[in-house]
């Protein structure tokens, strides 16, 4: 079931998606799905402000990202694990242990995919908070990707890979190819989701995922079955299911 909400700018659909975060932050032992990309960067500041005003401590809280780009190791610039300390787990206090992120330059992909998802399954995230690709993706599940999917290898379309050529020096030729991704099935699993979309460019994909029809073609239509998804978004991003 989804719960849409749709506020004028980008701080406040960010406010918004702090306040659902806040309230799961105050479980004895979080568990939060995250994100890259620049959907969630406004809420990871807000997390950042309230733990150093308002002492909110993450020390025993686990963490799952989404995914990783197969083939950057953890210190290339535009791996996930360098996006997510630098927006957010170096300034809070969580435990380098309590972090899972795939690893992109493991010697054996599969056995990785098959690691990560074992580690998923010791767990039930509390709050998964998701971004959408223009394609309708939801983490690197492309269109085409099965509803039963766990983690799993992925190749980016060419869509997606020019979506994130903004972060490689806007040289396609240097996004990866490939990412190892949460499935869909592993994303359903999450007790409650929040989706944050702004600007134009999501418009379609947003239109896809609640008002389209459930199918592979649009990933994140998968979550019409989920029964608590709240969807941030912006007028622009709104636009069509208005
Ligand atoms: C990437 C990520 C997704 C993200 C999507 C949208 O491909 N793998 O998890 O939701 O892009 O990114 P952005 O929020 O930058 O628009």
């Amino acid at each position: 079931m989804f719960h849409i909400i749709v506020r004028e700018n980008y701080d406040e659909v960010s406010s918004e998606a702090f306040r659902i975060m806040k309230d799961v932050l105050k479980l004895e032992r979080p568990v939060l799905g995250l994100a890259t990309g620049s959907s969630p960067v406004g809420l990871y500041k807000k997390m950042i402000a309230d733990h150093n005003t308002n002492g909110t401590s993450y020390r025993k809280a686990i963490t799952f990202n989404l995914d990783e780009y197969i083939g950057l190791p953890k210190e290339h610039e535009q791996s996930y694990w360098t996006f997510m300390h630098e927006n957010l787990f170096d300034s809070i206090d969580i435990p380098e242990e309590n972090i899972h992120i795939p690893v992109g330059d493991s010697e054996d992909e599969e056995l990785e995919c098959r690691n990560y998802e074992s580690a998923l399954e010791k767990y039930r995230i509390d709050l998964q908070i998701l971004g959408i690709g223009t394609d309708g993706h939801i983490a690197f599940n492309e269109p085409g990707t099965p509803f039963d999917s766990v983690t799993h290898i992925m190749e980016l379309t060419e869509q997606t890979r020019s979506d994130n050529a903004r972060f490689f020096d806007d040289e396609i030729a240097q996004v990866p190819t490939h990412a190892i991704t949460m499935g869909l099935a592993s994303i359903m699993r999450a007790a409650k989701i929040v989706i944050i979309a702004t600007g134009a460019n999501k418009a379609d994909a947003v239109y896809g995922m609640i008002k389209g029809e459930k199918s592979t073609d649009c990933p994140a239509s998968i979550l019409q079955d989920h029964p608590d998804v709240t969807v941030l978004l912006d007028q622009a991003a709104a636009a069509r299911i208005l």
